[in-house]
């Protein structure tokens, strides 16, 4: 990952320590042994600085000092990091982000996994969670800049080092990490690339670095789609120059012949509206709705380069919503694959569309033991719920606890949302089996999601309608990214913790 710093691990603070170093305080300024070890002599010049700046070690809040006597390293930063006892994997990913975020966007840096009250400093995987929080902080899409500050070499060339008692023990759990952290950074670099570049065939030619990770990837092309009859996916896509695909992703990491996961996702390379065009203002975050689709390659990714003990299958609908003399019409009636019929009310609507078909694909082809879909659906999502919790709809109580307690245990929170016979007779049609808007604003994400329900069957289902999360994202300690990669790391903990092994 061009990103990304270099991330090693050690048993002891280097000898030339140039660059930064980091340590953690609690919040009444005590070190444990390997911080005050790395400060030596400086312990007493951080007590004197504190004392003028006011820092009191609160969580979250930082000391900087530059070059204080008695140290290698040129400048020095103490971050308040709570108590030990208290930090929940999350927050030591989130310690390991504000970490990142002291150091200056050139030079090496070493980060002391230590914390007060510990037994001996951070264990193998609390360091490997920080090194996670660091890699997804240290990303930054900056491919399209011909110009850089002067201050700012390229991440790549930086080495950051974290000072681990336990080193083989962080290495290992790394390598897992690392993975994840990966499938982030790809996400995010789909869903930040400009819609020029990235448009249907180019997405599905890049899903193609996946086999070098031990994926099977296929790409449907548009014989195959109209082979296969999907007449809703290929409506929205009519009215665009590009060609319009579909890509399998396959991981076989369980048992032989077990029933995979399967996880779909919306790919709108960019979403004009199509004839039911949208405003001017801030349509070039459009180039965002494919979001759910990034997810889930990002996802593959994380699942196939961390080994992980399933039988995984991804799936996704790419296709590009514009305007044109050949464009769908509010009013036409398509044919899904599924049979169903559909009349278009709205061409904005084409996100439903498109998954409808997928949805279908994946049901009647892999007979899956669950389908989770991602997608940047509603822009009534983000009425209801804002950008920090996505909307959470299913079939399934199970499915929608699992989803919960990871997104718990992630920081990726989902909230559930209704479904109900009386929203599903909104999207009742005149002349057609369903229409694909509800008729009226309210409730915007729930019919919406009933319209996928009709394409489900009696298979165990979740939607993530991610609009108001997988984009224009919310900056934090791991993410100052505008697409945030979101959904990989909730997903990969949804498979870690319930169905491998
Ligand atoms: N891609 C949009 C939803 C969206 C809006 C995503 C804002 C991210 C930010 C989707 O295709 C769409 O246009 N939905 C319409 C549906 C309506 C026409 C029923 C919407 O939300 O307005
Ligand atoms: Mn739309
Ligand atoms: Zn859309």
């Amino acid at each position: 990952m061009a990103n990304a710093p270099k991330i090693a691990f050690s048993p002891v603070t280097p000898g030339k320590a140039a660059g930064t170093l980091v340590v953690f305080c609690d919040d009444r300024l005590q070190f444990g042994p390997p911080a005050a070890r790395a400060l030596g002599d400086a312990v007493a010049v951080v007590t004197r600085a504190a004392k003028t700046e006011h820092f009191t070690g609160k969580s979250g809040s930082a000391l900087e000092i530059l070059v204080p006597d008695g140290l290698k390293a040129d400048r020095l930063v103490v971050l308040g990091a709570g108590k030990a006892a208290d930090l929940k994997q999350q927050d030591l990913v989130k310690l390991g982000g504000a970490a990142m975020g002291k150091l200056p966007k050139a030079g090496d840096a070493v980060i002391v996994a230590d914390l007060p009250g510990g037994e001996g400093g951070m264990t193998g995987a609390q360091a490997a969670d920080l090194a996670q929080g660091a890699m997804l902080r240290a990303y930054a899409f900056d491919r399209y800049k011909t110009r850089r500050k002067p201050d700012e070499a390229p991440a790549g060339n930086r080495t950051v080092t974290i000072v681990t008692a336990d080193v083989a023990g962080a290495r290992k759990a790394f390598a897992e990490r690392e993975a994840i952290a990966e499938g982030v950074l790809m996400a995010r670099d789909l869903v930040n690339e400009p819609p020029n570049i990235l448009y249907p065939e180019e997405f599905a030619r890049r899903t193609l670095a996946l086999k070098k990770a031990g994926c099977a990837v296929q790409i449907l092309n548009m014989a195959a789609l109209k082979k296969l009859g999907m007449g809703a996916l290929l409506g929205v896509g009519q009215g665009s120059t590009r060609e319009s695909r579909v890509v399998v992703m396959r991981w076989n990491g369980g048992k032989k012949g077990e029933a995979p996961l399967a996880f779909i996702g919306k790919g709108v390379c960019f979403d004009t509206g199509g004839i039911s065009i949208k405003p001017a203002a801030g349509m070039e975050d459009m180039k965002g709705d494919m979001a759910g689709a990034a997810c889930v390659v990002g996802l593959m990714q994380a699942l196939a380069a961390r080994k992980a003990k399933v039988n995984a299958v991804g799936v996704i609908g790419l296709v590009e919503n514009m305007p044109d003399g050949n464009a769908q019409r509010p009013g036409d009636i398509v044919k899904s694959m599924s049979g169903q019929t559909i009349e278009i009310i709205n061409t904005d609507a084409e996100g439903r569309l498109v998954l409808g078909d997928v949805l279908w694909y994946t049901k009647e082809k892999f007979k899956p033991k669950f389908m989770v879909n991602l997608a940047t659906l509603t822009g009534a999502i983000i009425v209801a719920l804002g950008h920090e919790y996505a909307g959470l709809f299913s079939n399934n109580d199970e499915l929608s606890e699992r989803l919960a307690k990871s997104g718990e245990a992630t920081g990726e929170a989902v909230w559930r949302m209704p479904l109900s016979p009386a929203y599903d007779k909104m999207i009742d049609s005149r002349f057609a089996d369903m229409k694909n808007t509800g008729g009226s604003r309210y409730g915007g994400a729930i019919t919406a999601a009933q319209f996928l329900q009709r394409f489900v069957d009696k298979t165990p289902w979740a939607h993530l309608d991610i609009a108001g999360t997988g984009m224009d994202s919310r900056q934090n300690e791991i993410n100052k990214s505008w697409a945030s990669g979101w959904g990989v790391r909730l997903l990969d903990r949804l498979v870690a913790d319930y169905y491998e092994g």
